[in-house]
């Protein structure tokens, strides 16, 4: 098979909800990945930040082998080892609470719309206020927490008791807080909308507006959670603790997983037997993986790393702004990286793919830069090297 011919089973057989580029990846390792014709590519935002410790990392693949070999799923109605073991270890890295697992970031955001429903119900509470730039995910209630027009033109009527707040503007936040608000749903580092970074004042103040008000604060941590700022969760740069947390992505280290953590002090038994469930959500293949990852993120001190090497790729970005005044700013935390342009880049993000760097554009003109944990300094150097040239070479055709 070449990429021609996996195109054409693309464009006779799957709907097309997806922008593509014509590169056909069969394999990876650690930040290395390579297409059908094993053209190698360095990839510097692994699968859409679900690889987070790189591609097939080895205790992730052994602990997926291992499982597979005992039992691939079972029912919710059975306790599951694995689950349960990953439920404690989630607990023990964020705050005292209880989890309910399900496969995605959508299904987490789905998740944590109706524990806030559930949990204001009584008093008559629905509304949850979230960011305008934000991003939840696809699923209806998603793409309604999610404050951007774009996902959600078409699919209307979308379901009631949604509010959009301005992101870092607590004023913004209070003057939508009504006697029917539940919940205020963040992103602590606004990732598709830009690579926004809240400020320590805007989520202390949040928290602040929450315990005055008897509203959840709820964080989606689904892009930054799983040590990719350098702590394991986000959140904890703050000295704030939400009361509901969602997570995917790089949790399951490849597998798809989502959770939904909900801090023992807002009453998570809120969701009784059969209020909420997941055939697949926990199942013991996907908890070994995460287990793993876990493991991993503690052995490697990948913690540290993402801290040191994300210190150092930020060095490497703020260079190549000094190089080029079209870069207008770098932000970010970790290893979560957004270089903005005063002019469209996703040219940019193309033809350093051809050079062989895998990065996102969003927004039109912000590059997103999303190395896994385990990446070396001499990756890092590559990748800007190729970028430095990738930039040169497009502006100066671009003043031509
Ligand atoms: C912050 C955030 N939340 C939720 C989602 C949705 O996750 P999924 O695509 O797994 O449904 C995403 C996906 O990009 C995300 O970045």
């Amino acid at each position: 098979m070449n990429t021609q011919q996996v195109q054409k089973l693309y464009s006779d057989f799957i709907l097309p909800t997806y922008t593509q580029v014509p590169v056909c990846l069969v394999k990876g390792k650690g930040s290395r990945v390579w297409d059908i014709h094993n053209k190698e590519y360095l990839d510097f935002f692994p699968g859409w930040a679900v690889s987070g410790i790189g591609h097939c990392h080895p205790q992730v693949v052994n602990a997926l082998k291992d499982q597979a070999r005992k039992i691939l799923h079972i029912s919710n109605n059975f306790l599951n080892l694995k689950q349960a073991q990953l439920a404690q270890t989630l607990i023990k890295a964020s705050f005292p609470g209880r989890v309910f697992f399900c496969n995605s970031g959508a299904e987490a955001t789905e998740s944590a719309v109706k524990f806030a429903r559930k949990f204001g119900h009584e008093g008559g509470r629905y509304e949850i206020i979230t960011m305008k730039c934000s991003f939840h995910g696809r699923t209806l209630a998603a793409i309604t927490a999610t404050g951007q027009d774009k996902v959600q033109k078409g699919f209307d009527p979308l379901p009631l008791g949604f509010r959009y707040a301005e992101f870092n503007d607590l004023g913004s936040v209070k003057s939508l807080v009504t006697e029917k608000t539940i919940a205020i749903f963040l992103e602590p580092i606004q990732g598709e909308g830009g690579v926004h970074v809240a400020t320590q004042e805007f989520m202390k103040g949040l928290r602040r507006l929450c315990d005055e008000n008897g509203l959840l604060l709820m964080l989606d941590e689904v892009q930054t959670g799983m040590g990719r700022t350098g702590k394991m969760f986000a959140f904890q740069y703050y000295g704030v603790e939400p009361d509901v947390m969602t997570l995917a992505k790089s949790l399951g280290g490849g597998t798809p997983i989502g959770a939904l953590v909900v801090n023992r002090k807002v009453k998570p038994e809120v969701f009784t037997p059969g209020t909420h469930a997941s055939t697949y959500g926990g199942n013991p293949l996907v908890c070994a993986a995460a287990l793993a990852v876990f493991r991993a993120i503690r052995k490697e001190k990948l913690l540290h790393q993402a801290v040191v090497l994300g210190d150092y790729l930020a060095k490497k970005l703020n260079e190549l702004k000094i190089e080029f005044p079209a870069i207008r700013e770098i932000r970010g935390m970790g290893l979560m990286r957004g270089v903005e342009f005063d002019c469209p880049a996703g040219e940019i993000a193309d033809r350093a793919r051809e050079n062989g760097l895998l990065i996102n554009c969003t927004q039109e003109k912000i590059l997103r830069i999303m190395p896994a944990l385990t990446v070396t300094k001499k990756q890092i150097d590559t990748g800007c090297m190729i970028l430095k040239k990738v930039i040169g070479e497009i502006l100066t055709v671009r003043k031509s």
